[in-house]
């Protein structure tokens, strides 16, 4: 069933007149100044809450519209049903609130505990999408074009989701009266001064625990730290210390785990080598393993949500038995992460001694703006590509025929 038929049978409103309208705006990216601008002394709450009333049911519609993009059967199962219910949902709740009087501080109130229920709500979106996709794939198979149609809404939705839960956050986190007794200096989610390399140790310690736990043992960290300013610079920026360790969590673990299965019957592991660079424009950080590498051909496959390896219920329940793999979406939302404020993520490999992993993150605050998807002509026509043939010679699979002709088909 299409998000429009699901809409009009569930609706005493005209619910999708609602989603074409937000739909036709673009979405509003924030920069980092302004995320701290609206948590500053001068914060206004008003300023704040007429802002999020209409941006957030813009970027909650952008994204549903391109949700009716989906195969059929995908949208049909019960997992797509249950997640299009909690976006309709919200989008009404937060509709509810444009006629509202700002001044009134009963309404402020309200809307931050809408905010929260909202959050809360949508808190299991990711698992449930990958338990969608992964009923999909078992009961339909998969071709490479709908491969890549997933794969490309997986990417913008998952985006989208990182990006309202960013504003969300940051409005019920900053107005909602209490300061961070541990974080006096943070605003909302936000670090204006955030200290890459304790971070790095925060998420390389945690993970650290971890793999003693399962392997009982673990490679250590081998850390150096250059600022183009001079070496005894601080190295720091404005970021959220969340995305940062997410990523950084994430990427430890498969360095880990590389290492330790590769050398199983080592008497040493070598160590993960991490290196942090401030320039003038990138803040990177490289961590290196010599875990044995992964084939050329089988990158871009890490990447992909539907190359991942589980999500069956059970698998989610059980995954704290293999607390350092888990469905194999680590990848590609910690990608999302480092793009969310214009960064990337990358991995080189050499197979047969190791892989790095590379984040790339704006140095400059100014140059930090979300990165948001918007629904347009553009991103339609990813939608409508067809299984076209390819414009690059395919070698030939049977070997006798070379040299003969072969007939196009
Ligand atoms: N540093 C690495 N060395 C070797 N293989 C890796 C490395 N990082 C990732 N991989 C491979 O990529 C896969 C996907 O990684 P990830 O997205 O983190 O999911 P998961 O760890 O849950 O499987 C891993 O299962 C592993 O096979
Ligand atoms: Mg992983």
């Amino acid at each position: 069933m299409k998000f429009t038929q699901f809409l009009l049978r569930n609706s005493s409103i005209p619910k999708q007149a609602l989603v074409d309208r937000f739909s036709k705006f673009s979405p509003s990216p924030l920069s980092m100044k302004q995320f701290i601008d609206f948590g500053s002394a001068n914060a206004c709450e008003k300023t704040s809450f007429v802002f999020l009333r209409q941006e957030l049911p813009v970027r909650l519609a952008n994204i549903m519209k391109e949700i009716d993009f989906l195969p059929d059967k995908l949208l049909s199962t019960p997992s797509l049903q249950l997640l299009q219910s909690w976006y309709a949902t919200s989008l009404m709740e937060i509709v509810g609130f444009l006629e509202k009087d700002p001044d009134d501080k009963k309404i402020l109130k309200k809307f931050t505990e809408t905010l929260v229920n909202i959050r809360n709500r949508h808190n299991n979106v990711v698992t449930t999408m990958a338990q969608g996709v992964v009923e999909y794939k078992d009961a339909f198979g998969s071709d490479p074009v709908t491969n890549q149609n997933v794969q490309y809404f997986l990417d913008r939705f998952y985006m989208s989701r990182i990006s309202t839960r960013m504003i969300m956050n940051q409005h019920s986190l900053i107005f909602d009266g209490s300061a961070n007794p541990a974080h006096p200096k943070h605003i909302g989610t936000i670090d204006p001064d955030c200290a890459v390399t304790e971070v790095v140790k925060d998420a390389f310690d945690s993970s650290k625990m971890l793999c003693e736990q399962y392997y009982m043992t673990s490679p250590e960290i081998d850390l150096t730290q250059v600022n183009a300013k001079g070496p005894d610079q601080p190295l720091r920026i404005v970021y959220v210390p969340s995305h940062l360790y997410h990523m950084l969590f994430e990427l430890f673990k498969n360095a880990m785990r590389a290492t330790v299965e590769t050398h199983e019957m080592a008497l040493h592991l070598p160590p993960v080598k991490v290196r942090v660079s401030l320039g003038s424009e990138d803040l990177t950080i490289k961590i290196s393993d010599r875990g044995g590498g992964v084939p050329l051909r089988k990158i871009e496959r890490l990447f992909s949500y539907m190359y991942s390896t589980a999500p069956s219920p059970v698998d989610i329940d059980n995954s704290r038995n293999a607390p350092l793999a888990g469905f194999g979406y680590g990848l590609p939302i910690s990608r999302l992460y480092a793009k969310y404020f214009q960064g990337d993520l990358q991995l080189y490999s050499m197979e047969g001694y190791g892989t790095s992993a590379v984040i790339y993150l704006k140095a400059l605050s100014s140059e930090s703006v979300e990165r948001l998807p918007v629904y347009n002509q553009s991103a339609i026509r990813h939608y409508q590509t067809s299984n076209e043939a390819d414009d690059w010679c395919m070698p030939s699979k049977d070997p006798k025929k070379l040299g003969k002709y072969e007939r196009r088909s």
